[in-house]
């Protein structure tokens, strides 16, 4: 026979820690020093996007579709903490040690100290995580475990949201790190309608592009760190491993001097990468034109073609349009309306821009090129990968290392660029 502790009543959760009666602080008391709590995990990639490592006490929801890697990842930050010293928990109810083990066996990482556990249960994965007190716990997957105080299944909406919601009360009373799993559903969201999103302090998205080795960590919500940090991790025979030049993987496989292709010059979060735009434009064949975009908004799409019509006499109407951002990247600033149009245009035009030019510019409903933020910053990585010419807004300071033309409108850029 073993002790085992009494499963919580539901109600209970409410007071979790001894510390009640609830007492106010003063939030002057509060210490705020972030390196004195904050830590790495030793993927510098993963702290990154993280807002500078993993804060004590927080829960990380890792969104994925399934295969993409979620797993992969957090057995290297697993394996990380516990060569650096931390004690971790690895809690799967998807898989078995043996099956674990054998993907730790591939990692360049020795993942023989971390503590695993296979358990689906939300009581028993607390009380072995108090018998061991991890500093970091990783529950692989959010669907796969339960709570004995609800009653639907596991994975139920109810199910997912009890147990993060407790599992968030424990991480905040014993000062542990909590990485969640979530398998994202076929329309994108974690576990059913956005249910954890707002329970968990921070959310990461793990993707990748079909046919493609890379795999893109993006924070929608961190109240920790900004959002919209991107990091790129390749998937080898030997785990993920952190890509250093993020840009050289979005223009991997870029054509010179093929039309309806032009790159531009944005910034994800707080870095600069240069991104491959597509498009292809060709004759409708029946019924209404379509409208298809990949990495870039649809009403953007709509709304920079409208431009190109009436601004620069472009007639898209009777014209398939297409748009594909290469790579698996997404482009939701303004800035990328100049390469898009470009791409555009050259495309419908079948004219080729200049391999070695880049574009960054808001584009405005009057066909005008608006400035736009972080200019040197785009510029200088664009000279880093050798464009010579850079497409920007009239009045942009030049930089050393790559030409600038400044364009006045949609107009007389297409002109240019597209001679
Ligand atoms: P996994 O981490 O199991 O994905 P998830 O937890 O998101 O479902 O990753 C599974 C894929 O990654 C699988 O197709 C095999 C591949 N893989 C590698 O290519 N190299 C490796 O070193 C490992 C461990 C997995
Ligand atoms: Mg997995």
């Amino acid at each position: 026979m073993t002790e085992q502790p009494a499963a919580a009543r539901p109600g209970s959760r409410a007071r979790p820690t001894a510390a009640s009666p609830a007492d106010a602080i003063r939030l002057g008391e509060v210490s705020t020093d972030p390196s004195a709590t904050r830590f790495g995990t030793g993927i510098d990639e993963f702290d990154f996007v993280l807002g500078g490592g993993t804060v004590p006490g927080s829960i990380v929801l890792i969104g994925g579709e399934p295969g993409i890697g979620k797993s992969t990842l957090l057995l290297q930050v697993a394996a990380r903490l516990e060569s650096a010293g931390r004690s971790t928990l690895y809690v799967s109810g998807e898989e078995s040690p043996r099956q674990v083990r054998m993907r730790g066996e591939r990692l360049e990482e020795d993942t023989s100290p971390v503590a695993f556990l296979a358990a689906t249960e939300l009581d028993s994965i607390l009380a072995a995580a108090e018998r061991s007190s991890p500093s970091v716990m990783f529950i692989d997957s959010v669907q796969t475990i339960h709570s004995a105080d609800v009653d639907s299944a596991a994975g139920s909406v109810s199910q997912v949201r009890e147990c993060a919601a407790r599992l968030q009360l424990w991480a905040k009373a014993r000062d542990v790190t909590v990485f969640l799993v979530g398998h994202v559903t076929k329309d994108g969201s974690v576990a059913g309608p956005r249910t954890l999103e707002h329970i968990v302090d921070t959310v990461l998205y793990f993707e990748g592009a079909p046919g493609m080795d890379h795999r893109i960590l993006r924070a929608t919500k961190n109240r920790f760190g900004s959002v919209d940090e991107i990091g790129v991790f390749h998937m080898t025979g030997a785990g993920l491993v952190p890509v250093k030049d993020a840009s050289a993987v979005f223009l991997a496989g870029r054509r010179a001097g093929v039309s309806g292709s032009a790159v531009a010059a944005a910034i994800e979060g707080s870095r600069p990468v240069l991104v491959e735009v597509q498009a292809l434009c060709t004759r409708t064949s029946y019924g209404a034109p379509q409208r298809v975009a990949n990495g870039f908004d649809r009403q953007r799409l709509a709304l920079i073609l409208a431009v190109l019509e009436k601004r620069a006499g472009m007639p898209f109407g009777t014209l398939d349009v297409f748009v594909n951002v290469a790579g698996g990247a997404r482009l939701v600033e303004p800035a990328a309306d100049l390469a898009v149009a470009l791409a555009l245009a050259s495309s419908a035009l079948d004219r080729a821009a200049s391999e070695s030019a880049v574009f960054a510019g808001e584009i405005g409903l009057g066909g005008e090129v608006r400035p736009i933020g972080l200019v040197d910053r785009r510029l200088s990585e664009a000279a880093r990968l050798g464009f010579r010419t850079a497409f920007v807004p009239e009045g942009t300071r030049p930089t050393s290392g790559i030409g600038v033309r400044g364009c006045v409108d949609i107009r007389s850029a297409i002109d240019e660029a597209l001679s």
